[in-house]
């Protein structure tokens, strides 16, 4: 079985969700995956591969420092999480909402190697080099301060870590970001501007090495590694 079939077959033990937003996010409730359609044009393939994706350049048996921001609700990355149970983890979000429900669900599936801090992504508090790999999974679009935030996740990488993960990116389907425009941003889930899957790849080029990005539908799945 390769890496992103690995990750697949990880999730599969995971259920139904426990919200509207984690049947959404993982295609696993009738509303979830009717947003999905309707939004997102994914089936439930669609949403399992570019979750696979955003994973797979992280290496099996990981033991190392691992940063994810936002880890919102963990829906997508605790199942994987358990996979790596000598990595030393941390989850950061800044709202304790979502990182409460993300602690609940770190705590059923019994993962112990893991801490949660709340905190902004433009603003760690971490050294310099300090994690082997940084995962941001759907967060650059909601991110308000996106240089912030691309400066401050390379920062706290060390030389060779990873960087890797998933977000919207616009111009890839025009019924996506016509929904986007009209209710994400309004309601304030998203916050332009938007990269595109070119801007990302050029701007990924100019901080990072071995870049590779590519997406399923509007969403961009990236890895790299630090200069
Ligand atoms: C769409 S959710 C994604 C969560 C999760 N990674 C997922 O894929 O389900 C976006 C998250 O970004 C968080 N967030 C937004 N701006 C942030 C910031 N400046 N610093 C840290 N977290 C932030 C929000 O609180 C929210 O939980």
């Amino acid at each position: 079985m390769n890496r992103k079939d690995e990750i697949k077959q990880a999730y599969k033990g995971l259920g139904s969700a426990h919200s509207f937003y984690d049947g959404m996010i993982r295609g696993t409730t009738v509303a979830g995956r009717l947003m999905d359609r309707v939004v997102w044009h994914m089936d439930k393939d669609d949403i399992d591969e570019y979750q696979a994706r955003s994973l797979e350049s992280i290496p099996k048996d990981f033991k190392g420092k691992i940063l994810e921001v936002p880890v919102g609700t963990g829906v997508i990355s605790l199942p994987f999480f358990r996979t790596l149970p000598e990595a030393d983890i941390t989850c950061l979000d800044y709202s304790p909402k979502m990182m409460e429900a993300a602690r609940k669900r770190a705590e059923e599936l019994g993962i112990h190697n893991i801490k949660f801090i709340q905190g902004d992504v433009g603003d760690l508090s971490f050294e310099d080099g300090y994690f082997d790999v940084v995962l941001s999974l759907n967060g650059f679009h909601a991110f308000p301060d996106k240089e912030a935030a691309y400066r401050e996740t390379n920062r706290v990488l060390k030389k060779d870590g990873i960087f890797t993960g998933c977000f919207y990116v616009k111009d890839a389907n025009r019924k996506t970001d016509r929904m986007i425009r009209n209710f994400y941003i309004p309601t304030g889930f998203f916050t332009p501007p938007f990269e595109t899957v070119g801007s990302l790849e050029e701007r990924l080029n100019t901080m990072y090495e071995d870049v590779r990005v590519s997406n399923v539908e509007s969403i961009a799945c990236f890895s790299c590694r630090k200069r």
